[in-house]
């Protein structure tokens, strides 16, 4: 078989999606018994109690089919967010929505603007439909520049992409900027705000996508249960789009994408608003320990709305090596001057520090 001939020219350059390195792997090269897994972005703590029950509950019907439309958990989204249940999209992650919003808009050599550094499944998706990617860089590679991504935007443009807070930076573009954006933004491009760390962001000036969603306009906002939720595991994440696009997923997605133990565990979830917030506020203070420790080190890093913290570095690989010699698994973008460092729970920001201290003592600085 001539592979080259048979597999779709459009994804030569396509390479399968890296995951972090595993604790396991950590363990085996540091010889540490304690690792702290540091670059997924996920919660440290466990999913939520009532979560645990309902799938527990949900596993001795495994043998059923999942309820195909995710009904019950559309609704109670719905309600929750103050839309209709036809305007919900329920995914295998966000990231499955992120793909089906690319299948059923995206034709080859439409223009897709996205914002760089970000979310790497944004350039995925532009190349797997034969699209043409416009990468705005943040500014100092920090920063939203809106005007830029606006200055982007061309007759060609089918999606816009914005990721906020933006991940790996963990930046926000504000409230006000946004708005200045979205009143020139042209209607023939759909906006997909990826809101994945939607939960944790604190700042007054953090803009609410579904502010700015009205059922018609080309605007969807993209959630996940993967993160303040702690279930990533699962695989479930939520899209709120209007009404023709929902229906336009449902007739290419798969009939069962969202299975009955995901649906019952992300349902539960949605009962317990004060543990969101004990989470946020429990992550900020991490953060606000990070900050002072990385400051009393001399490391930069930039303040941020997620659950992560961008720490600024010129010798990416060898801080990085070094954190995974005292069993700290970190986030490096190949030559790209920072790590991401995911926020823990007290005791492991307390360890992150500690680690940050060993490595500038071993290399002098970071
Ligand atoms: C910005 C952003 N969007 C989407 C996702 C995908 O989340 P999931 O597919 O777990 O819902 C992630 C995961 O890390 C993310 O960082």
């Amino acid at each position: 078989m001539d592979w080259d001939r048979m597999i779709r020219e459009e994804l030569t350059g396509l390479v399968p999606y890296a995951p972090g390195l595993r604790e396991d792997q950590v363990r085996a090269r540091s010889g540490r018994d304690h690792i702290l897994k540091l670059s997924s972005n996920e919660h440290p703590a466990g999913p939520f109690p009532a979560a645990i029950a309902a799938m527990e509950r949900e596993l001795l019907d495994l043998n059923r089919y999942p309820e195909g439309s995710a009904g019950a958990l559309k609704e109670k989204l719905a309600s929750k967010l103050g839309v209709r249940a036809e305007q919900v999209m329920i995914g295998n992650g966000s990231n499955e929505l992120l793909r089906l919003l690319g299948e059923v808009v995206l034709r080859p050599g439409d223009e897709v603007v996205y914002p760089w550094p970000s979310f790497i499944v944004y350039p995925t998706v532009t190349t797997m439909f034969g699209a043409e990617h416009v990468r705005v860089p943040l500014l100092d590679g920090t920063d939203y520049d809106l005007d830029a991504m606006l200055a982007a935007v061309t007759a060609r443009t089918r999606i816009v992409f914005l990721c906020n807070p933006n991940n790996p930076t963990g930046t926000i573009y504000t409230r006000d900027a946004f708005e200045h954006f979205l009143e020139r933004l042209p209607d023939h491009v759909l906006l997909v705000l990826d809101e994945a760390y939607f939960e944790f962001a604190t700042s007054g000036d953090y803009p609410d996508g579904l502010a700015y969603f009205d059922g018609d306009r080309g605007i969807v906002v993209l959630r996940t249960f993967s993160k303040i939720y702690s279930l990533a595991g699962l695989r479930v994440g939520y899209g709120i789009a209007p009404e023709r696009l929902v229906h336009a997923i449902d007739c290419v997605r798969e009939p069962f994408n969202v299975n009955s133990v995901a649906q019952a565990g992300a349902l539960a979830s949605l009962d317990d608003d004060a543990e969101v917030a004990r989470r946020r506020a429990e992550n900020q203070e991490q953060k606000t320990y990070l900050y002072s420790g990385f400051g009393r080190l001399g490391i930069s890093w930039v303040p941020s709305e997620a659950n992560f913290v961008w720490v600024k570095t010129e010798r990416p690989t060898e801080v990085f090596e070094a954190l995974l010699e005292e069993g700290v698994i970190v986030r490096a973008f190949g030559p790209t001057p920072a790590l991401r460092v995911t926020v823990g729970t007290p005791e492991d920001t307390r360890r992150t520090i500690e680690a940050f201290e060993t490595v500038v003592a071993r290399l002098g600085s970071v």
